[in-house]
C-alpha cells in the first residue's frame, strides 16, 4: 500500500484540533492491542470492527447516464460508465456473535463497496490498484462524534474486557439510585479523562444513537438503506455524504422467529440465489460553494450530526447491480477472498477525500487493523506449511 502525499484536501491543513495526532496514534495502538487480546495466537485475527461477514458479492457500479452536469466529478465524471465492484455485508460489533443478542438487541449493520480500477489519482492505493471504497452503516449518523470520544471508547474496551458500558458512565451521575462510592468513581473517571460538560452532552447523544441502533430490526442485509454518516470532499470546493438504497423490497422481509444466530447471512444467501438481479440506488447529499463547511463546523467535524435531507436532499448518481444468482457466495474460496480484502475510506480518488475528525482517525486505524490481521494470517499459513513439511518429508 502506498500513500500519495501531500494530501490535496483544502481543509486538512487548516487546523486539526489539539491533541488529535496523539489521539489517533493511541487509538491505532489500542486497535492492535485489542486484536491481540481477542485473538491470541494461533487464532486467525479478524477485523477490528465489522468482523462478522454475512457475505461478499460481486456487483456492477454504473454512473447514471443522466447524472446532472454539476455532479460529474471524480468517480461520477463520465455518465453511463460501468465499473466492477465487490460488496461486503457485515455486523459492526467488535466480536462475532449472534445477529440479535441474547437480550433481543439489534446491532449496527455495514455495507462496504469496493469499486475496482477507477483510474484517476488515489490517496492510498489498494495493493497496487486504484480502487474507490465506500463504507456505510444502516444509520445516517455515527455513534461517536470525533477522535477524542472514540479514543475514550477504546480505552474503556481495553480496560473493561471489551465492554462499552463504562463509556456512558458519566450519564449515571443523574441517576439517584447510584451509591456514593459509584458517584466518587465516576467523578474520578471524569477528572482523569478531562471530560467537560460539552463532552457529557456528546456522550448523551452517543447513548441515544446506540439505543436507536439496538432497536432497529433488519431482516435482510440486502433490503435496507446504508449511509456514509461521515463527510467527504466532492471536488475542490464541495462536500458530500453518500447512501445506498435498495430499489425494491428484497425477500426475506421478516426476521425468523426465533432468529437463527446467522439469520442475516441466511437471508443474503437466499436473496442472491434467486434469479432476479438486485439493485441499489447510490445517492449523494452535496453541500458547498459559499457555505461554511470549515474545520469548526459541526457538519464536518461531528460524525453524529445528520445533514437535514430537507435542505440537502439525496440525489441519485449511480446504480449498483448485484447479478443473480451467485451460488459461489457461500463457497470456501469466496469466504477466504472476502477475509483477505481490506476496505478503508482512504482507498479513494483525491476528489472524494475523507474529511472530519472521525475520518482522519480512520486512516491509521484501518491500516493498523488490516495490516495486523493479514500479517498474522500470512505467518500462520507459513507455520502450517512448515509443520506439514516436517511431518511428511
Ligand atoms: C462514519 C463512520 C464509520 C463507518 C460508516 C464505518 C463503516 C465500516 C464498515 C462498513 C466496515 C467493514 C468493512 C469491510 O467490510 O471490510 C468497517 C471496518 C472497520 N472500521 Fe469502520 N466505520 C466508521 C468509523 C470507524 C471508526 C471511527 C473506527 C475506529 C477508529 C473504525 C474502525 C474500523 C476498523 C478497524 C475496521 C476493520 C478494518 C480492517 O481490518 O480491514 N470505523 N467500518
Amino acid at each position: 500500500m502506498s500513500t500519495n502525499q501531500p494530501s490535496r484536501c483544502p481543509f486538512e491543513h487548516i487546523k486539526n484540533p489539539d491533541l488529535e495526532a496523539e489521539q489517533i496514534s493511541e487509538t491505532a495502538e489500542l486497535t492492535v492491542k485489542l486484536l491481540d487480546k481477542r485473538y491470541p495466537p494461533p487464532a486467525q485475527i479478524l477485523r477490528g470492527v465489522h468482523p462478522k461477514s454475512h457475505g461478499c458479492v460481486k456487483g456492477i457500479f454504473t454512473v447514471s447516464p443522466d447524472i446532472p452536469p454539476e455532479l460529474q466529478i471524480g468517480l461520477f465524471a463520465e455518465p453511463g460508465k460501468q465499473f466492477d465492484a465487490f460488496l461486503r455485508f457485515s455486523n459492526a460489533a467488535a466480536l462475532v456473535g449472534p445477529d440479535i443478542d441474547n437480550t433481543g438487541k439489534h446491532g449496527s449493520r455495514g455495507m462496504a463497496i469496493k469499486v475496482l480500477d477507477v483510474g484517476g489519482e488515489v490517496l492510498i492505493d489498494d495493493n497496487g490498484a486504484n480502487n474507490q471504497d465506500f463504507l456505510m452503516i444502516n444509520q445516517p449518523v455515527f455513534a461517536f462524534a470525533n477522535s477524542k470520544d472514540y479514543l475514550r471508547l477504546d480505552r474503556v474496551l481495553d480496560q473493561q474486557d471489551d465492554k462499552a458500558d463504562g463509556f456512558f458512565a458519566p450519564l449515571q451521575l443523574q441517576n439517584p439510585a447510584i451509591t456514593e462510592e459509584q458517584r466518587r468513581n465516576i467523578l474520578a473517571y471524569i477528572e482523569a479523562e478531562d471530560i467537560s460538560a460539552e463532552d457529557i452532552q456528546r456522550i448523551a447523544d452517543s447513548f441515544k444513537i446506540v439505543g436507536e441502533i439496538q432497536s432497529t430490526p433488519v431482516a435482510n442485509p440486502l433490503g435496507v438503506q446504508y449511509f456514509s454518516a461521515a463527510p467527504f470532499l466532492f471536488g475542490q470546493d464541495r462536500v458530500m455524504k453518500f447512501s445506498a438504497k435498495p430499489c425494491a423490497e428484497v425477500p426475506p422481509t421478516e426476521i425468523p422467529n426465533p432468529p437463527a444466530a446467522n439469520y442475516l447471512r441466511d437471508a443474503l444467501i437466499e436473496a442472491v440465489n434467486r434469479s432476479d438481479d438486485l439493485h441499489f440506488d447510490f445517492m449523494l447529499q452535496v453541500r458547498g460553494e459559499g457555505e461554511d463547511f470549515g474545520i469548526d463546523n459541526e457538519a464536518i467535524e461531528n460524525a453524529s450530526s445528520e445533514w437535514d435531507e430537507a435542505l440537502y436532499p439525496f440525489v441519485k448518481v449511480a446504480k449498483i447491480t448485484i447479478p443473480a444468482p451467485q451460488p459461489e457466495v457461500d463457497s470456501d474460496e469466496n469466504i477466504a477472498h472476502c477475509e483477505n480484502l481490506a476496505f478503508t475510506p482512504w482507498h479513494s480518488l483525491v476528489e472524494h477525500q475523507p474529511i472530519g475528525s472521525i475520518n482522519r482517525l480512520r486512516k491509521s486505524v484501518y491500516q493498523a487493523s488490516s495490516e495486523h490481521r493479514l500479517q498474522r494470517k500470512d505467518s500462520f499459513v507459513q507455520f502450517l506449511k512448515k509443520t506439514f513439511k516436517s511431518l511428511f518429508c
